[in-house]
């Protein structure tokens, strides 16, 4: 199997609240999109990355992977208004011998090269899997008025992240189908879902957060500097 990476990095960051794109906050002088990208730089299983991008970001996100000598990039497209188009504009720009997709939020990184090659490793003989955390809220489903209708079983719920892994055929099928049908899923696996198609769930971590309100940056820096820590012995 050869595996390449797409990284949707062409949102708006609207709940972050501040001026333009979120993935170019910096944490210790660092983009937090070079963050994402040096994990799948440097994890061994990675082939190959596609950056999808908003098209006046391109050529900013193009310097980004100069500077931090991103070699694995082969490309940087341009995204759509939502991530379900951007992830398939990314798919498309991979080269034709990759036949395993990861795709992994730019917008998520505290993923740990380990984590990355130990998910890869575990998804083998699946053709969807994703990683996912325990539900730490009990979850309620409430009518319009705001009020609960019912309270499902905490043990059956599962917070879901990036990476998702898949078979590319599978993937593109389903991206193609949705499309011409007009669904649109929240992420690449409820695609795979909506194919009546089995989607197997593997471990993720609490630290692997998506940056997307303030107050993730500030839990951000912390766990980082945490790694670098730990990392230091
Ligand atoms: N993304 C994308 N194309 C879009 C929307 C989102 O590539 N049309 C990417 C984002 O850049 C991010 C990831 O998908 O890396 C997850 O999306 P989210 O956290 O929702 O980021 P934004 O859409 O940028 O934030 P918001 O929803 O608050 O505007
Ligand atoms: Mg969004």
């Amino acid at each position: 199997d050869k595996t390449g990476a797409v990284i949707p990095a062409a949102g708006q960051g609207k709940r972050m609240g501040g001026e333009g794109n979120k993935l170019f906050l910096e944490i210790a002088g660092t983009p937090v999109l070079v963050y994402t990208l040096r994990v799948f730089q440097k994890a061994r299983s990675i082939a190959e990355i596609v950056i999808v991008a908003a098209r006046d970001e391109i050529v900013l996100i193009e310097e980004l992977v100069k500077k931090y000598e991103l070699d694995k990039v082969v490309g940087v497209v341009e995204g759509g208004a939502q991530r379900q188009q951007s992830v398939k504009a990314g798919i498309q720009a991979l080269s034709p011998e990759i036949n395993r997709v990861v795709i992994h939020d730019g917008a998520r990184p505290l993923l740990k090269i380990k984590e990355l090659d130990h998910f890869l490793y575990n998804a083998q003989g699946y053709d969807a899997a994703i990683m996912a955390v325990p539900l730490k809220d009990t979850v309620k489903i409430v009518n319009e008025e705001n009020t609960v209708l019912e309270t499902p079983s905490r043990e059956k719920l599962r917070a879901v992240q990036t990476p998702q892994v898949f078979c590319r055929s599978l993937l593109e099928t389903a991206h193609r189908e949705a499309e011409t049908k007009i669904f649109l899923g929240t992420d690449d696996a409820s695609l795979i879902e909506w194919m009546g198609q089995p989607v197997k769930v593997l471990d993720g971590t609490y630290e692997n957060i998506k940056v997307t309100t303030p107050e993730d940056m500030l839990l951000a820096e912390t766990i980082l500097r945490r790694y670098r820590k730990d990392e230091m012995g």
